[in-house]
């Protein structure tokens, strides 16, 4: 069965776009299932650097059919423009990408939604979302009776169904949202019928393409958005985006069965990072942070917002590697640790006086932790050449070896730069204990 997922552990930005690049060879159909514009990858192409929210990291990839599919929210012009950066570049993305007539439609209300609401909660009840009108968008689908699909978009009713949503919203949103109010039906509906004719080519059954797909037993990639930790289920609610971006999520927003799926590789850091509100134990909002922060240019994507770095959670990356089912890990910019003499790892957490070795469900319970660290000497040598582990100090394959125990599972790549080339894979036959005895002398 070759389904292969590849997800994030953490907060986002693990730098999954990179092992997506690596999986995506030889594969029929990259698929993208969750999340929106708030994700944001960048895709280098020699001198050429895209920066893609919706597209599959996939699109690079001549003979690959990309697909988005049902759990994903579209925001029109912002996927136009992805198009139009490829199409510049030489990259005819319409033949090779389908959206699904499923998908939810990101319209102006929801980016307006998205902004009154950050407004009216301050301090540290903010979510700091994107403010891509992303969690509107999924309110209003899971809502229903204001909801529009791709596939409302190029049907007759598509003006009157937007007249009618505009009224509603119109009465909803005039007591907060005053002079920032700006919702004309007809110049709405002039502008996304423009957009419908734009896209209409490429809207489809996602689910019979991907199904068909399945009983042809071809070679399907799921690249996921955000992280685990910001999944709307089991992530640190309500401190999350508004999917299921963890691993539960790869079958409802795709539509293929979950029991296809045989291999999932798991993305973290090799330190924490998360951007906007929201527990996160483990920060250092400090020099160290800073340092982190410098090392590895954490800064947003989609928002361009410093990321809060801090060190790595080894009982979060636990939690969300059995939540997924992850059958291998990827450990990504080892690279930026390379200065610090010590390295501290989160084991456990202290809750009221009580040593726990579980991620807590609520909010209140993740703010009252105190992390538990196990320091580990650093390895201060340069590894951004590394391509093997023999390439590797002792004391960074120790480090592997030590985040490996603690999560649980096999680590099969470590990053140790941006570039595809800079990147090491582990054998499934190499075991690290045996290998570091091979280097003890
Ligand atoms: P939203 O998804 O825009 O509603 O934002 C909700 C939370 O998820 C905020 O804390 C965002 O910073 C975070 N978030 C959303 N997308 C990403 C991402 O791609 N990387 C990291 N954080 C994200």
């Amino acid at each position: 069965m070759p389904g292969q997922c590849v997800i994030g552990l953490q907060w986002g930005d693990e730098a999954k776009g990179k092992l997506v690049d690596l999986l995506t060879e030889g594969k029929d159909l990259v698929v993208r299932y969750a999340g929106g514009a708030n994700a944001g990858h960048t895709v280098v192409i020699g001198d050429d650097v895209y920066k893609l929210h919706h597209i599959p990291s996939g699109i690079i990839n001549d003979g690959v059919q990309n697909l988005i599919t049902p759990g994903v929210v579209i925001n029109p012009p912002t996927i136009l423009e992805e198009i139009k950066q490829l199409a510049d570049k030489g990259i005819d993305v319409s033949t090779r990408m389908k959206l699904s007539q499923r998908a939810h439609v990101v319209m102006p209300w929801h980016v307006l939604e998205d902004k009154m609401w950050n407004r009216l909660v301050s301090g540290e009840d903010n979510i700091g979302t994107t403010l891509r009108g992303i969690g509107p968008c999924y309110a209003d689908k899971v809502g229903r009776s204001f909801a529009i699909r791709l596939g409302d978009m190029i049907q007759d009713d598509f003006p009157d169904r937007v007249r009618r949503i505009v009224a509603v919203k119109k009465q909803v949103l005039s007591s907060v949202a005053g002079d920032d109010m700006e919702l004309d039906a007809e110049a709405i509906i002039k502008e996304y019928a423009g957009y419908a004719k734009q896209l209409a080519s490429m809207v489809t059954d996602t689910n019979r393409i991907l199904l068909d797909a399945v009983d042809q037993n071809k070679s399907i990639l799921f690249e996921g958005a955000q992280g685990s930790l910001l999944d709307i289920d089991h992530g640190t609610f309500p401190f999350v985006t508004s999917s299921n971006s963890s691993g539960v999520g790869i079958s409802t927003g795709s539509g293929v069965p979950g029991n296809w799926m045989d291999q999932i590789l798991g993305v973290c850091k090799t330190y924490a990072t998360r951007v906007g509100g929201g527990p996160f134990p483990t920060e250092q909002d400090n020099d160290k942070g800073q340092h982190i922060r410098d090392m590895g240019n954490e800064y947003g994507t989609t928002t361009g917002r410093p990321r809060r770095c801090g060190w790595f959670d080894a009982v979060a990356v636990r939690y969300t590697a059995r939540l997924g089912g992850v059958t291998s890990i990827a450990l990504t910019m080892l690279d930026v640790l390379s200065e610090l003499s010590e390295i501290e790892v989160c084991v456990a957490y202290d809750l009221d006086g009580q040593r726990i070795d579980y991620f807590p469900a609520h909010v209140n319970d993740l703010r009252r932790l105190t992390p538990i660290y196990e320091t580990v000497p650093g390895w201060q040598t340069d590894v951004t050449g590394a391509r093997s582990l023999d390439d590797l100090p002792v004391a960074a394959v120790n480090y592997i070896r030590h985040l490996e125990k603690l999560i649980g599972r096999r680590i099969e790549y470590v990053s140790v730069g941006p570039d595809r080339a800079q990147t090491i894979h582990i054998k499934e036959s190499v075991k690290l204990d045996e290998y570091l005895q091979t280097r003890a002398v």
